[in-house]
């Protein structure tokens, strides 16, 4: 069995890849695939090689600013490469919850890329996963100016961790492939917080004092759609792995 991890070296990807070598599976190639080995998305070039025999395809690249030629062409084109050949390769896409619900531009990206697929013809699996732990505190580090915290109104996240969700995604992967395009339960954290709890559990724990919060107003569409909880997981999510406090503490 050929497995083609696209992204095989991001945040995502890499714990995927991880994932597969943890299960030690018989008879498996797992491919880690980006650029950086020679695969980019954006070009084509590389990608004929990587996927010729590729079983399933786990597609994990993303780039948040060139979305459009990365997500979106280049999921079209990865796509249509996988009908030209007749395969019946089960790609297994990783989206993002409520991305159809916020005019953020990647995430109309996300939504476009889960569209062509749907509409590829190929068994596919969509499988939408909240933020992770590794974004909110990036976003959580970077509202913290000095002793301030700064964070929209009404701002509030329910994140996930990548080991969890990369468990979940090989589940998927070695699991019984679709009759074309399924969603699969959406993946969230165990627990909602909001950006000033945020803030103040990677305070704690790097023993400094909680930031005094400045609440600034969630103006603009992708703000108001994050306010309205846009983000946030429906009641038939799947929920997992450790909370952002104990993904915080170890
Ligand atoms: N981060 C989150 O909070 C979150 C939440 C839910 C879902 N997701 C989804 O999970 C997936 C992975 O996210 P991540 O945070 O792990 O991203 P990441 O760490 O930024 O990794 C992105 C990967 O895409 C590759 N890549 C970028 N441009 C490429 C191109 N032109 N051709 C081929 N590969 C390319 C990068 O490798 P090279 O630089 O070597 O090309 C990298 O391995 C994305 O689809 C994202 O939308 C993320």
């Amino acid at each position: 069995m050929k497995i083609v991890v696209t992204g095989g070296q991001g945040g995502l990807g890499s714990a995927v890849v991880t994932e597969f070598d943890r299960r030690r599976l018989r008879d498996t190639e797992v491919v880690a695939a980006s650029r950086r080995t020679g695969f980019d998305l954006a070009t084509g070039a590389g990608m004929a090689e990587v996927i010729t025999d590729a079983d399933v395809i786990v597609h994990a690249a993303s780039h948040p600013t060139k979305h459009h030629a990365v997500d979106v062409a280049g999921t079209e084109r990865l796509a249509t490469m996988l009908r030209a050949r007749m395969a019946h390769t089960h790609v297994v896409y990783v989206s993002i919850v409520g991305c159809d619900r916020n005019p953020f531009g990647y995430y109309r990206a996300k939504t476009a890329a889960e569209g062509i697929l749907a509409d590829s013809g190929l068994p596919v699996t969509v499988v939408r996963a909240t933020q992770f732990h590794t974004l909110v505190d990036t976003i959580a580090e970077t509202a913290t100016i000095g002793p301030l915290g700064f964070a929209p109104h009404g701002l509030r996240f329910q994140p996930c961790e990548t080991a969890w969700v990369a468990r979940r995604l090989v589940d998927h992967a070695l699991g019984e492939r679709p009759d074309g395009c399924r969603r699969a339960a959406d993946l969230a954290g165990p627990q909602q917080l909001s950006l000033a709890e945020a803030m103040r559990i990677r305070a704690e724990s790097a023993g400094q004092r909680a930031p005094r919060m400045v609440e600034v107003p969630a103006v603009g569409g992708v703000l108001a759609a994050f306010a309205d909880g846009a983000n946030l997981p429906g009641p038939d999510a799947e929920l997992g792995g450790p909370s952002y406090a104990s993904w915080v503490s170890r």
